[in-house]
């Protein structure tokens, strides 16, 4: 058989973006199309052993992330279960406290949803980050007090991969009462997590970033936390968010948390570390000036931000036809400024603009390692000359 080098198929490094279904998920969901297509409140015995799939998944979800299958409800993915931890997060407190504290690195399903509260009264106060891309405790002392309704910081950046100290966030929010929110969409799956030690009120899965479909995600939401519901109806949920369960993508999501369990438990992020780590020191020999984000910093395993000083990431990649990664930023517009981590990070515009975010699965090898560091290096030393 021909490999994939032979046939001239790109190597996709853009994990974070999305990562393709895993065959044993599609196994899994097949059947809730057709065979299985009852509906999960329906009280006959085929619907019944729907039902029955849809709570062993989320039970598979639950020992994943160190919690009880009461604590999950599946929502429609990252962005929605983000808007309704901030949204959901603000009413709880009935206006007796309106504000919402968030990192500067957030995705923008939490930062534009907390810009958009200010309409109905939030006051919103960002939380500064290091060089690294680390939430600057000290900055979240200095704000932290009983107005605060919520604190919301992920656990782990889309763009460069840095993870943030969730616990120590929680300790000092939950000091002055406040509910604590972190958007997991790039950690679960990727590094151990763990709820309890987390600490935290609410908790952010996506779906489609552990080999899941795209629409499919879940909001932990802490056990007796009397949190609002996001969608009213017909009760589904546990009353959390009406509406007939996507019992194909449950099903699914539940598969993927058991395949992420074992990849964990096999030491899956440390032999990725390896390959990353590979082809970090390949691009720094050859190519001395190129600038890596974060790498100071506690990072996920599978991520890679770079920049080659003077050169657009859109550039430098369009460049590299056998490669497909991110870039912070599609155009040199002079007012672009570049990606807003590291803009927070507080990489100068040009440096900025020229992120390249290169990110790992699990079935990366290291013939694809070689082909994206040959096709950066070629690309870099081309355009240099
Ligand atoms: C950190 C983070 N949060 C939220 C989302 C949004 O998730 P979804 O695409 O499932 O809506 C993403 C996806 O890019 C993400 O990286």
């Amino acid at each position: 058989m021909k490999s994939r080098q032979d046939l001239n198929v790109p190597v996709y490094l853009d994990y974070n973006a999305t990562t393709p279904v895993a065959p044993e998920v599609v196994a899994v969901m097949t059947p809730y199309w057709r065979d299985r297509f009852y509906n999960p409140s329906a009280t006959y015995p085929e619907a019944m052993t729907v039902r029955m799939a849809v709570e062993a998944a989320r039970s598979d979800l639950a020992t994943l992330l160190g919690t009880t299958s009461g604590a999950l409800v599946f929502t429609g993915g990252g962005t929605e279960s983000d808007n309704w931890a901030l949204r959901a997060g603000l009413a709880y407190w009935q206006g007796e406290r309106r504000r919402i504290l968030i990192s500067a690195v957030e995705h923008p399903a939490v930062a534009k949803t907390a810009q958009a509260l200010r309409a109905v009264g939030a006051e919103v106060v960002t939380i500064p980050v290091n060089e690294q891309g680390v939430i600057r405790l000290d900055a979240l002392d200095a704000v932290l007090n009983n107005q605060v309704a919520l604190v919301s910081v992920m656990c782990a950046n889309n763009e460069i991969g840095t993870i943030q100290p969730i616990a120590q966030v929680a300790r000092r929010a939950h000091a002055v009462g406040a509910l604590v929110h972190t958007d997991a969409a790039q950690a679960v799956g990727k590094i151990p997590l763990d709820v309890q030690s987390l600490d935290v009120d609410l908790l952010t899965v996506a779906g489609h970033k552990l080999y899941a479909p795209k629409g499919i995600g879940a909001l932990f939401i802490r056990p007796g936390l009397d949190f609002p519901p996001l969608l009213t109806g017909g009760g589904q949920e546990s009353g959390a968010r009406s509406g007939t369960e996507n019992t194909p993508s449950v099903v699914g999501l539940g598969m993927a948390a058991r395949l992420a369990q074992t990849w964990l438990a096999q030491e899956g992020p440390t032999r990725q570390a390896q390959l990353r780590d590979g082809l970090e020191n390949r691009l720094l020999a050859a190519l001395p000036d190129c600038h890596i984000f974060g790498r100071e910093g506690p990072r996920l395993p599978n991520t890679l931000a770079l920049a080659v000083p003077g050169w657009p990431g859109a550039k430098l990649l369009s460049a590299c036809p056998t490669l497909r990664a991110g870039t912070g930023s599609a155009c040199h517009h002079p007012e672009d400024a570049g990606a807003p981590t590291l803009r927070a990070m507080g990489v100068i515009p040009d440096l900025a603009r020229g992120l390249i975010r290169i990110s790992l699965g699990r079935e990366t090898t290291q013939a694809d390692i070689e082909t994206a560091a040959e096709a950066l290096i070629r690309a870099a030393q081309s355009l240099n000359t």
